[in-house]
Parts: structure tokens; C-alpha cells; sequence
């Protein structure tokens, strides 16, 4: 929901025509663009906007899973060409397969050359801004026209808590606000509460759903986050490290923040449909453990397991508990 508000906002700043009241048929095609390693639910955005999914573009992305920039030009100009009007680009700060973060400054250059609304997905990632040894790896978020972040994910809050930041607060009740309706009308005046959300947003009334991630913040304070943010990572490379230097396993992705890509993969065993089987049975014998609990995933066609460190009891012990356990079990599955 963060991620379409912010694309609604995007798309009543940017289209040139008045949305709103006359529609998306009032005017050209929208183009909207993000990578192939994009989350879904910005695709379903401009689905639910109108825009049609078939107007975003899923750019590739370079070995290392970020969007290839040059190619977000030329798709930009060939548009531009056939008469599409491009509107936002979709940047991923975390993505949800392998962590990576998009080139932020150089698609916050090709935003501002062609008029573009900036926005970052950093549903994961975000938080990580806490952390000074990781916040390199955000540059040229601070350029960003809107940011989407989740504090269910890596604030470790409960669910659901995501968040939207809008750099100009002006345009988010131009592409929400409606003629108000008598009984709230004076609401903001009467109670001093600042700015109404219920006319920045598609909730007219809502649940206090900001009440634990602002008690959360209040309890730790910042530093505490960062601390356990870069640890979350640590763990994570010490995972990694393991994996890499272990000869029947490999890494599917270079790790990135702390999310680990990898699968078992003796010598013996070569066939592309025999590995994957090979790891879908370990993954499935991890899981019915009880110990642990990974997802699979497909990087590049292959059948991978992901491993996430995100809860604020996971410690070091655990992590190697759980590579014990990740290796003896390949170990037995094979015999
Ligand atoms: C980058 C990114 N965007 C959006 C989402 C969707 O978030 P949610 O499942 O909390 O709606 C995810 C989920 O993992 C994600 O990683």
C-alpha cells in the first residue's frame, strides 16, 4: 500500500492532464519502469491505477541482479517515441531476492534529465539507513521524490506497519484530497492534530497502526536498531562465508544485507533438474526440522534456498547452529 500511494501521487504529479477528474483514457499511455528484480506489488500498483500492467517496463539488470541504466534510457526515448508518457521510475533499495540495491544516483540522474518521479522500494532495505556501515550503500536515496519502507520487515516490528515518505507533502493531498465532507470538516482546527491523514491517503478513517512502531522506536532509540541491523548483517556474512568455503555449497548471489542465497551442490551431482530437486528436498527436510525456517527462491532459473536474518533474538550461536544443521542434513540427504 506504501508503494501505490506513492505511485498514485507519482502519477497525478507527472501526468500533464488532470487525472483525477477526467481519467487515464484522457490522455497518452503511462509508462512506468523498474527492473526485472522489482517486487510485484508495484506491477499491481498500476494495475489498480489504471495504468495498465502492460505499460510497465521490467528493465534487466547487470550480474550483480541491479537495473541496467543504460537500457532505462533507451526504453525511455523508444516510449518517448511511440508516444508513451513516461511518468516514475520504480528504484529497489533491497530487493526481495537478493538484497541489492539499485544504482540510486545515477537513476535519480535519469529521473531529473527526463522529468520523471523518483521513487525508492526500500520495503526491506530501508532501515538499514540506521546503520552507518551500510548507509553507503543507499547513496542517492536523499533524491528520491517518495520512499516506501516497511518497519515489519527489518524494524522487527509486528505486522503491519509500512510507511510512506513524500518529499513534497503538497502533492499527496493533491492526489488524494476530496471536497470534504461536513462532519470532519473542522476536525483539523478543533483538535490541533497537524496534518489529516485521512486526505493524504486512500483510508478516509483508520486504526492506529503507527502506535507500535513509534512505541518501538521510543523503547530502543535509533542506535539500538542500528546496532541490531549490522549485526543481522554480520551474522549473514558469516553465513555466507561459510557457504563459500565450503566445497558442496555455493553461493547463487553475492550476499547483500542480510539476505543469503545459496544451494548444496556436491561434485557427484550435475544435471541442472537433479540439483534443483536436490535442493528442494533439503530445504524441505530444514524446514520439517523445526530449527529453522528458509524460503526457496529461483536466482538466474536455478532452485535456491534464501536464508533471512531478521528477528531481534537471533544470535550468533544460533547462525551456527543452524550451518551445523544446514550441512549435516545435505550430508545425510546425499548418502
Ligand atoms: C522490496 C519489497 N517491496 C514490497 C514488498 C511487499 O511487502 P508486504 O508483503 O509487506 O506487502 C516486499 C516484500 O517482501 C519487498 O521485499
Amino acid at each position: 500500500m506504501a508503494n501505490f500511494i506513492a505511485l498514485k501521487v507519482a502519477r497525478d504529479a507527472k501526468a500533464g492532464w488532470d487525472v483525477r477528474r477526467d481519467g487515464v483514457a484522457a490522455g497518452p499511455a503511462l509508462g512506468l519502469y523498474l527492473s526485472t528484480e522489482t517486487h510485484v506489488v508495484s506491477i499491481r500498483g498500476a494495475d489498480m491505477m489504471g495504468i495498465g500492467s502492460g505499460n510497465v517496463r521490467q528493465i534487466p539488470v547487470d550480474d550483480d541482479y541491479r537495473i541496467r541504466v543504460g537500457d532505462l534510457r533507451a526504453r525511455i526515448a523508444e516510449d518517448r517515441e511511440a508516444g508513451v508518457h513516461p511518468f516514475a521510475v520504480v528504484a529497489t533499495a533491497g530487493t526481495v531476492s537478493t538484497g541489492v540495491v539499485d544504482p540510486l544516483e545515477e537513476i535519480a540522474d535519469v529521473c531529473r534529465d527526463e522529468g520523471l518521479w523518483f521513487h525508492v522500494d526500500a520495503a526491506y532495505g530501508g532501515p538499514a539507513m540506521l546503520a552507518d556501515d551500510l548507509r553507503p550503500l543507499f547513496a542517492g536515496i536523499e533524491q528520491a521524490d517518495s520512499i516506501a519502507f516497511d518497519p515489519h520487515k527489518w524494524l522487527y516490528t509486528p505486522h503491519s506497519g509500512g510507511c510512506i515518505v513524500v518529499r513534497d507533502m503538497e502533492l499527496m493531498r493533491r492526489a488524494f484530497d476530496v471536497d470534504y465532507v461536513a462532519y470532519v470538516v473542522k476536525d483539523e482546527e478543533h483538535t490541533d492534530w497537524g496534518i489529516d491523514l485521512g486526505r493524504h491517503s486512500p483510508n478516509f478513517s483508520r486504526g492506529f497502526w503507527a502506535l507500535k512502531v513509534w512505541v518501538s522506536l521510543l523503547a530502543h532509540g535509533r542506535k539500538a536498531y542500528a546496532r541490531r541491523i549490522s549485526h543481522d548483517a554480520e551474522l549473514a556474512r558469516y553465513l555466507g562465508a561459510r557457504a563459500e568455503e565450503h566445497e558442496d555449497f555455493e553461493l547463487m548471489a553475492p550476499r547483500r544485507l542480510a539476505l543469503l542465497n545459496f544451494r548444496y551442490h556436491p561434485r557427484s551431482v550435475g544435471g541442472a533438474a537433479e540439483l534443483d530437486r536436490l535442493n528442494e528436498r533439503l530445504l524441505e527436510a530444514l524446514n520439517d526440522s523445526g530449527e529453522l525456517y528458509l524460503t526457496q527462491n529461483r536466482v538466474r532459473g536455478a532452485y535456491t534456498i534464501r536464508l533471512s536474518i531478521g528477528q531481534t533474538s537471533t544470535e550468533r550461536r544460533h547462525v551456527e547452529a543452524a550451518w551445523t544443521r544446514i550441512r549435516d542434513t545435505a550430508r545425510a540427504l546425499r548418502a
